[in-house]
């Protein structure tokens, strides 16, 4: 197996400060959590004009113009501005990422890789959030929605500091769909997906939860403090791909239904997702930005 090494990584994608320190504001003193939510996004002058620009776009069109950010802030609400900005950073760093390459990262006819990677991303932000809060637990939304949105993280930065040898693990795995692609990771780059994303979860000093979520998101047995968080953005991953047609593998198969069982998923949320969750989002407003985000 080759050896990983860290130091050998020259890309790792800067994770904007002002992401950080949202993820650790609390929601309970909404008043106080207004201006430091204010402050916070101020300090950085492209973050607030794509916000002035969504809160000003027809989604939320108003008959006066929005023009400053306490404006922005009063009119999509805390948790709306929290979410936006956390899809602001992400689609950022995604954006600015030079993952975007000749090796066709994912097959599609008719979009780009890239569109369909990030749409990925952001179905499986969006339903770790719904499964939270479907679970009642409320505290965790939105940080599970940043977990969700980057779980694959560790993907694009093995695709950007060495794409030959992504092209020849595309090449291993596209033969046949019931390989298990975490091994295979581990043969060809000496490490896998969910431990680069550790390391640089680490780097951006986001909490444990989310560590533990973005390294073990394809763990059978989840050994976690923090065993919920990584099973609801494991589970959102694979529900990502039924609902996008993807097919599973027996093994993924055997993921889901894991843990399914752990969170008690009824089969009225199951069947809820694999119905009408994707046109239920597809009306959230938030939704139809992320499209934007990325120019897709
Ligand atoms: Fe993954």
């Amino acid at each position: 197996m080759p050896e990983f090494n860290i130091e050998s990584v020259k890309e790792i994608p800067i994770m904007p400060q002002v992401a950080t320190k949202i993820l650790q504001m609390q929601e309970d003193h909404l008043d106080i959590s207004f201006k430091e939510l204010e402050q916070i996004v101020l300090l950085d002058p492209a973050l607030t004009s794509k916000i002035l620009k969504v809160a000003n776009s027809a989604l939320y069109a108003r008959q006066r113009e929005i023009t400053s950010l306490q404006q922005a802030i009063t009119l999509l609400g805390f948790k709306t501005i929290k979410s936006l900005v956390l899809l602001v950073c992400a689609s950022n760093m995604y954006g600015k990422s030079k993952w975007k390459s000749n090796v066709n990262f994912i097959v599609s006819e008719s979009k780009s890789s890239e569109i369909v990677m990030w749409r990925h991303l952001v179905i499986t932000g969006f339903l770790s959030r719904y499964i939270a809060m479907k679970l009642q637990l409320d505290s965790l939304k939105e940080s599970i929605f940043i977990a969700g949105l980057l779980h694959d993280i560790g993907r694009i930065v093995l695709l950007m500091n060495n794409q030959s040898k992504y092209q020849e693990y595309l090449e291993f795995i596209s033969k046949d769909p019931e390989i298990d692609i975490i091994t295979t990771e581990e043969n060809i780059f000496g490490i896998h997906h969910g431990e680069v994303g550790k390391i640089v979860f680490q780097k951006w000093n986001f909490p444990n939860e989310l560590i533990d979520a973005v390294s073990q998101h394809h763990n059978l047995h989840v050994d976690s403090p923090n065993k919920k968080t990584v099973e609801i953005v494991g589970l959102a991953n694979l529900y990502a791909r039924v609902i996008s047609n993807e097919p599973l593998s027996r093994a993924d198969q055997d993921l889901k239904e894991m843990y399914s069982k752990s969170l008690s998923i009824q089969s009225d949320i199951d069947a809820y997702i694999k119905e009408n969750f994707i046109n239920d989002i597809k009306n959230d407003p938030l939704y139809v930005v992320s499209s934007s985000l990325i120019g897709a």
